[in-house]
C-alpha cells in the first residue's frame, strides 16, 4: 500500500483511520501511450467469450462521446476553483478523459473494421448527451460526471483491477484496459471534489445517482444485446451463462460492488473512502512499464 493518507481522522468514536478527502498530491497523470490493434487479434479477445468481448465494446463506445461531456461539466466550473490542488488535478482529470477518448476512438474504428458496429452507439450516446447538454442545469450536468465517475471508478478498481479479467484477455488488447483503469482510479474524486468546492446541492448529486443506476445497466444491456445480435451470438447460451456467472455469481464482479456503490447515498461519502492505491501500484507495474 503506498504511503499515507494524509488526511485521516478517527471517526466516531470508532477506533479505525480511514481516508477522508483525496490524499494531498493525488494529481492525476497524463500519460499519452499509443496503442496498436493487430490484425490477427482474435475477434472475442476477452476470454475467448463473446458476450464478455461485446460488453466491454459497448462500453469501449460509450467513452468518446460520454467523457467529452465529462471534460465539459467540469470545465464549466474550472474558473470558479481557487485552491491550486484542484486546479491542478483538473487539468491532470482533463488530460486523462481527452487521451481516453482519443483511444477508445481508435479502439472503436478497428472493431468497427471487425464487423461490430459501434459507430451506431457512438452515434446514439452522442445525442443522448446533447439532450443532457441541452435540458439541464450545469449542476445537474457536473453530478452526472460526479455519478458516473463513480460507476468507472468502481468497474476499474473492482472489476479490472482486482480480478484476472486483464489476464484473461488478449496480452494485445489489455494494456488500453488497464491503463484507462488505472487513470480512472487516479482521478475518481477530480469531479466530486469541484461539485463540493462549487457548492453542489445533496439532492441533486443523489437524485443524479439515481436516474444513472438506471439508465447506465438499460443502455449497456440494450446495446450488449444488439451487438449480440448483429454478430449472430444472440442464441450462444454458453456465453451468456458464463457472462452471467462472471458478473453475479463465481467471482460475481458485479455482485461485489454493491456496498462500495451503495456508500455513495450517505451524507459523508467521499470517493477516496474506497482505496485502491495498492491494487493501482500493482497494475501500473505490471501493464505500463515504462508508461507508469
Ligand atoms: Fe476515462
Ligand atoms: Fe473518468
Amino acid at each position: 500500500m503506498t504511503a499515507i493518507a494524509p488526511i485521516a481522522r478517527l471517526t466516531r468514536g470508532r477506533r479505525k483511520k480511514s481516508v477522508v478527502g483525496t490524499p494531498a498530491g493525488m494529481i492525476p497523470k497524463v500519460r499519452r501511450p499509443d496503442f496498436g490493434f493487430p490484425a490477427d487479434m482474435p475477434k472475442w479477445w476477452w476470454d475467448n467469450d463473446p458476450m464478455k468481448t461485446l460488453l466491454l465494446a459497448a462500453l469501449s463506445a460509450s467513452f468518446p462521446a460520454g467523457e467529452r461531456f465529462f471534460i465539459d461539466s467540469v470545465r464549466h466550473y474550472q474558473d470558479q476553483i481557487t485552491d491550486p490542488e484542484l486546479q491542478k488535478a483538473i487539468r491532470g482529470f482533463i488530460g486523462q478523459e481527452a487521451h481516453h477518448s482519443k483511444e477508445h476512438q481508435m479502439l472503436n474504428g478497428f472493431l468497427e473494421e471487425r464487423g461490430i458496429g459501434l459507430a451506431r452507439l457512438d452515434r446514439e450516446i452522442h445525442d443522448f448527451m446533447n439532450v443532457l447538454r441541452k435540458y439541464t442545469s450545469p449542476e445537474r450536468q457536473l453530478a452526472h460526471t460526479v455519478a458516473v465517475e463513480h460507476f468507472t471508478a468502481l468497474m476499474a478498481e473492482e472489476f479490472l483491477l482486482k480480478y484476472d479479467a486483464l489476464e484473461e484477455m488478449d496480452p494485445r488488447m489489455a494494456p488500453i484496459w488497464a491503463w484507462h483503469a488505472i487513470e480512472e482510479s487516479e482521478h475518481k474524486a477530480v469531479a466530486f471534489d469541484v461539485y463540493k468546492a462549487i457548492g453542489g446541492s445533496e439532492f441533486v448529486r443523489v437524485t443524479e445517482m439515481m436516474t444513472v443506476s438506471v439508465l447506465f445497466p438499460v443502455f449497456s444491456g440494450i446495446h450488449l444485446v444488439q451487438l449480440m445480435k448483429e454478430s449472430g451470438e444472440l442464441g450462444n447460451v454458453k456465453s451468456w451463462a458464463k457472462g452471467f456467472s462472471y458478473m453475479f455469481g463465481k467471482p460475481g464482479v458485479f455482485r461485489k460492488l454493491l456496498p462500495a456503490y451503495l456508500k455513495y447515498y450517505s451524507p459523508d461519502f467521499h470517493p477516496w473512502d474506497h482505496d485502491a492505491r495498492d491494487l493501482v501500484e500493482k497494475a501500473k507495474k505490471k501493464w505500463l512499464g515504462s508508461w507508469a
